[in-house]
């Protein structure tokens, strides 16, 4: 699958968790729908609507939706927490619990219910236990528990399937953001009894920024209210002379205009390359290049900042240098071509399944020379 990425010989990528470099074929079919549109304008759309059918559908493998139904493709993670968060109807007393040091967008879209009497508990992430502590934050009047299945900073994975028991045995609703997790990691909606799943497209999945995946069960979907309203989003899509009305069935009822055409040509492409190798090997992969790096962050006497027990890894680690600046030591990794990230108090290196094994020895090579050179001003 080497010949999928194409990325510059300057360029070590270790930035999945963020923004992903496409695979060469996501490429291909963004500049193969460019030239549709430059000679044919929209005059083959049928055959786009079967690649956003074909999206739908493997969106629906990835994440083991019972149906194609329950996928709405929306803009992003953010704009699919607000369609929960605005269409529960809350009472006054009411409480949302998560974990502290989410993801923003998993907070704030939270915090923003206190006007309306809903209160945002949050659980110690660092807790030995965080899922007991989240347990425990839960009481009679909690609606919602929403969590990120990997965490951004450190890519503690959660046990979601336990908190999924618990929710699910006391009518709990359950939203998973799982941006950190799909593409990277094997995941089962029905499996984990999760009521949302919300991920954008841009990180493990390969795909643009922009476009994200929105999975309801159907049950829960029907307690959402609507707040967004049009042509697309109504039972008889394309009946424009039709008066009447009434929302899909489906999750097409959150997508209420046109589609965003050129990502789901991409996020399509990207999916199908991801598929093909599985998910199991692609977890394989990443698990491997994940024990490469604690390797050489432990030969260096570096601090982990990642959990160490593999059942708790990611493609996320993140680790500080002792006496060094973590982002100075960002800004010379950057300059040197280590595409990283600065986050949760460390550098962050989020490799994929066709990260080379040299490429992380590279990097590795990187901080060593920008330690003995000084570069990342070592403080006393
Ligand atoms: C856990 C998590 N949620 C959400 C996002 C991004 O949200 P959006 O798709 O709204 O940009 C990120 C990006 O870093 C993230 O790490």
């Amino acid at each position: 699958m080497q010949h999928e990425f194409d990325l510059d010989p300057g360029v070590i990528y270790l930035n999945h968790a963020a923004v992903a470099p496409w695979p060469t074929r996501t490429a291909r079919a963004v500049v193969d729908f460019a030239q549709q549109n430059r000679r044919f304008g929209a005059w083959h759309y049928p055959r786009w609507l079967r690649v956003e059918a074909r999206l739908r559908k493997h969106l629906a493998v990835l994440i083991g939706a019972p149906s194609v139904d329950d996928i709405a493709l929306l803009k992003n993670t953010s704009e699919a927490l607000s369609v929960i968060a605005a269409g529960l109807d809350w009472r006054a007393g009411d409480n949302v619990v998560s974990f502290s040091g989410e993801f923003p967008s998993n907070r704030i879209v939270w915090e923003a219910l206190t006007r309306q009497g809903v209160e945002l508990r949050l659980a110690d992430i660092g807790a030995i236990d965080p899922e007991a502590e989240l347990i425990a934050c839960c009481d009679a009047d909690t609606r919602l528990v929403s969590v990120s299945s990997v965490q951004y900073a450190s890519g503690l994975r959660v046990d979601i399937e336990r908190i999924g028991e618990y929710c699910n045995a006391r009518g709990i609703l359950l939203c998973v953001d799982a941006i950190q997790s799909l593409g990277a990691l094997p995941f089962d909606a029905r499996a984990i009894g999760a009521d949302f799943v919300v991920a954008d497209g841009h990180k493990w999945m390969l795909g643009p920024e922009g476009l994200a995946l929105f999975y309801s069960r159907s049950a829960a979907r029907d307690m959402l209210s609507l707040h967004q309203f049009g042509w697309h989003m109504v039972e008889q899509v394309g009946g424009f002379d039709r008066s009447e009305w009434q929302p899909a069935d489906s999750a097409r009822r959150f997508e209420c205009g046109s589609p965003n055409m050129l990502a789901i040509h991409a996020l399509e492409a990207s999916l199908s390359l991801l598929l093909e190798v599985g998910m199991a090997k692609v977890a394989e992969h990443i698990a491997d290049r994940t024990q490469a790096m604690l390797d050489h962050i432990d030969r260096r006497g570096f601090a982990l900042l990642s959990p160490r027990r593999p059942s708790r890894r990611s493609g996320i680690v993140t680790f500080h240098v002792p006496r060094t600046d973590s982002q100075r030591l960002y800004d010379a990794l950057m300059q040197q071509g280590v595409v990283c990230a600065c986050r949760g108090g460390g550098v962050r290196f989020s490799p994929h399944f066709h990260t080379s094994l040299d490429g992380i020895e590279e990097a590795f090579g990187q901080i060593d020379r920008i330690l003995l050179t000084g570069q990342s001003n070592r403080s006393s």
